[in-house]
Formats: C-alpha cells, structure tokens, sequence
C-alpha cells in the first residue's frame, strides 16, 4: 500500500478500519479462538464436532467446526430464527442473544465458546416486550426486532426505573434501518410504566 493511498486530507484508511466494527468481530472472533483453544485444544482442533448448548433452558445439540458461529448454529441447526444474520461484524445488534444473562452478538460469538454457558434467545423470552412492541407499533420490516427485544430484555432486568434518556441510552448498540426508534421508545417506556 502506498504511502500516499496511506494518509489523504487528514485521513487515514488505518484509522477508519480501526474504528470499523469489521476490526472489531475480527478482534473479537480471534480473542475467543484463543481462548477456545487454550480451554478447549484437546477436543477441537479442526474438521467438525458435535457439542451440546445449553439453549433456552434445554441442553441441545449441535454439530459445528471451530469456526462456525453462535448465530449459524442458532439458525441453520436449530432452527432457531429469531437472531437475525443482517451484519456479520454484529454491529446492527440483530443477532443480540443472551448469554449467561448479558447480551451478546451471536454473530460474532463462535459457538464452541458458548458450551457450558446459558444462551437465551428471542424466542426463551415471555411476551411482554414483544406485546409492548405490537402496541406500539414499534416494527415496520421487523428485522431488528428480535434483537431490540433481547436488548430490551437486558436492559430492564437491570434498570427497571429508566428514565427516557436512560432507555435511549441503554439500545444505542441496536440499530433500526427502518428508523422506529420514537415507537421502540415508547414501547419500553410503557413497559417500564408497566403498561
Ligand atoms: S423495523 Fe425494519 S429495521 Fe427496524
């Protein structure tokens, strides 16, 4: 690369790729591959292998390589299709899912780093924020709402009070291409109001 390709006007292609969400799943998704084979190098080295997750609540299995992801294994084996694949470097937060309580890009977690952990998804969640979404009229494509609605979940669990700043606050890692935000406001408004 050259050095003038390198550094125009006062911007750089290094910097805008380190601020990318791309860099950040590679980072990601490469942090995890350490640590799958530092806790797991004996039994998953390459080819395919079948592991269990527990999804749900329900120990289930599921066939995968060391590279094959969370959201693939969700969706492709278990059909589960709440987590949607819209960005692979998981920076729309459609493919949010729950693990171990907190959550997580599906999209770039690996789910052989996802074994003795608790996954939630979309549909292991109750009604309630979903009524709250339909009442408000909080979806249009709906693309992003399982992962708003997994984000929401979250989020209430731990500030059951927030404010509308707060709750603005708390989803900006969720985005909605079809731009219903003031709806998905006043849906976790109304549930935080318990309505
Ligand atoms: S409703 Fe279409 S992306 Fe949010």
């Amino acid at each position: 690369m050259s050095a003038s390709y390198e550094k125009t006007d006062g911007f750089n292609r290094r910097a805008f790729l380190k601020g990318s969400g791309a860099v950040a799943a590679a980072a990601s998704l490469h942090q995890q591959a350490s640590e799958v084979s530092a806790a797991d190098s004996k039994e998953v080295v390459s080819g395919s292998k079948k592991i269990t997750l527990n999804v749900n609540g329900e120990d289930v299995s599921v066939e995968v390589e060391p590279r094959t992801t969370l959201l693939e294994a969700l969706r492709y084996q278990l059909d589960l299709t709440g987590a949607k694949p819209v960005s692979m470097d998981g920076s729309s937060g459609a493919s949010t899912v729950l693990i171990n309580g907190k959550p997580k890009m599906a999209s770039t977690t690996l789910a052989i780093a996802c074994r003795r952990k608790e996954i939630t998804t979309v549909e292991g969640l109750g009604t309630d924020i979903p009524k709250a979404f339909v009442e408000a009229d909080a979806q249009q494509c709906g693309f992003c709402t399982p992962g708003f609605v997994v984000a929401v979940s979250a989020f209430l669990d731990k500030n059951p009070d927030a404010s509308n700043d707060e709750i603005r606050n708390g989803l900006n890692g969720n985005i909605c291409r079809c731009g219903t935000y003031s709806n998905v406001i006043d849906a976790v408004t109304n549930v935080v109001k318990g309505g």
